[in-house]
């Protein structure tokens, strides 16, 4: 049936075709296309399991173990940040992205204004207009190159009121796949910072981009090294796999350990009557990782397995294609980076995938690689040479 009536997963459900490809799913799957729960979270559950730890409340800011290594991990062992940084446990990312929006709703002193680029992860318009900022967007995605139309951005970044409030993508932009270059990361830090404005990173793919998660979180460091007070939301939903568990950090760094400490006040008074405290055992599953430096290394050789099944099924994609002698520019499927990648075919074409080749996916054109399979990435090929040629 129509996709336009039922939905990616409905109708893929109701596909009685053997080969049919999902590509709509938002999680990391392996080469057989099956859910992954990594070797390293499988012992450090075990080790959480066996310690039998009580079930008491964690406090309304979460585990320290975990948010301080989750710091750690997202800023650096080094970072001038940690000691004056204002962390709370959080619902995975979106939980810390509505954190973060109630924090600025309340807090911010300029507008309550945040600047999201277009396209964004469809969440991000909903989360931040449920706690009461304005939304408004800035130019990020080049139709015409399926790559990032950077002079756009910094003319929007300079064209917005000073002191205005941006959210950036820290790595693998959702939903194109397309992340600006650390050289053009150091251009948009100088531009935010004459302008005044205030920067918001959202990091829900760190380590799943490259594969090694220093690399993945330059754009964050080298803002906090130019001296932005960024605040930050992180996910370990997709670099530990951790999804259905809820693990994530909200962050906010203070200009002095004095000021921390009043965030870190306020952060209490805006979570308890939200959920009171978070859920204990995700963070005590990614703290055992991130603690532990035999099981942290594990979990490092284990993120670069994921990102680079993702990276050698993008190449694959585009050499199938190339093979079938399509003559089609497909190099952004391998410049794009992270589990999405904007294949550029418009909604009729998505509509053909699914209803002539069973191959299903959003109608923007956003396949998720984390789909694509050594057994299927030849016969998506074909379909997607018949569709576009
Ligand atoms: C850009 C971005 N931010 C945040 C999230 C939030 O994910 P979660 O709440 O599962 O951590 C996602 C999930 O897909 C995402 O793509």
């Amino acid at each position: 049936m129509a996709q336009a009536i039922l939905g990616i997963t409905e109708a893929f459900k109701a596909d009685s075709f053997d080969k049919k490809i999902n590509l709509g799913v938002g999680a990391y799957r392996d080469d057989k296309g099956k859910p992954y729960v990594l070797p390293s979270v499988r012992t450090a559950e075990d080790k959480v399991i066996s310690s039998r730890m009580n079930k008491e409340y964690a406090g309304i800011t979460g585990l320290p173990d975990f948010t301080k290594a989750a710091a750690v991990l997202a800023y650096g062992k080094n970072s001038s940040a940690l000691d004056r940084l204002a962390i709370t446990q959080s619902i995975s990312g979106t939980g810390a992205l509505r954190i973060g929006a109630a924090f600025l709703e309340r807090f911010y002193p300029g507008a309550k204004k945040i600047y999201i680029p277009t396209p964004s992860w469809a969440n991000h318009g909903a989360v931040f207009k449920d706690a009461g900022l304005e939304v408004e967007k800035y130019s990020y995605y080049d139709k015409k190159t399926i790559g990032l139309d950077f002079q756009g951005m910094i003319a929007d970044i300079k064209a917005a009121p000073k002191g205005s409030i941006f959210l950036f993508h820290a790595c693998a932009h959702n939903p194109t796949g397309v992340d600006p270059t650390p050289e053009q990361w150091k251009e948009i830090s100088a531009v935010v910072k004459d302008a005044g404005h205030y920067a918001f990173f959202d990091m829900a793919y760190q380590g799943f981009a490259s594969g090694d998660t220093d690399k993945d979180a330059f754009a964050v460091r080298h803002f906090v090294e130019q001296g932005h007070n960024i605040c930050l939301a992180q996910s370990f939903a997709k670099n530990m796999g951790l999804y259905g568990e809820r693990v994530g950090a909200f962050s906010i760094v203070a200009a002095s350990a004095e000021e921390k400490k009043r965030i870190d006040s306020q952060i209490k008074i805006l979570v308890r009557p939200l959920y009171s405290n978070p859920p204990i055992h995700g963070a005590r599953i990614a703290a055992e990782i991130l603690n532990d430096p035999a099981l942290y290394n594990q979990w490092l050789a284990e993120v670069k397995e994921m990102a680079d099944r993702i990276i050698t099924m993008r190449a694959l994609l585009k050499e199938k294609l190339e093979k079938l002698g399509s003559k089609h520019d497909w190099s952004h499927i391998t410049n794009q980076i992270g589990m999405f990648a904007y294949t550029g075919l418009d909604a009729k074409q998505m509509d053909a995938l699914a209803q002539e080749h069973s191959v299903y996916a959003t109608k923007d054109g956003r396949i998720s690689v984390a789909g694509i399979t050594s057994d299927n990435v030849g016969r998506l090929a074909e379909a997607i040479y018949k569709v576009k040629g």
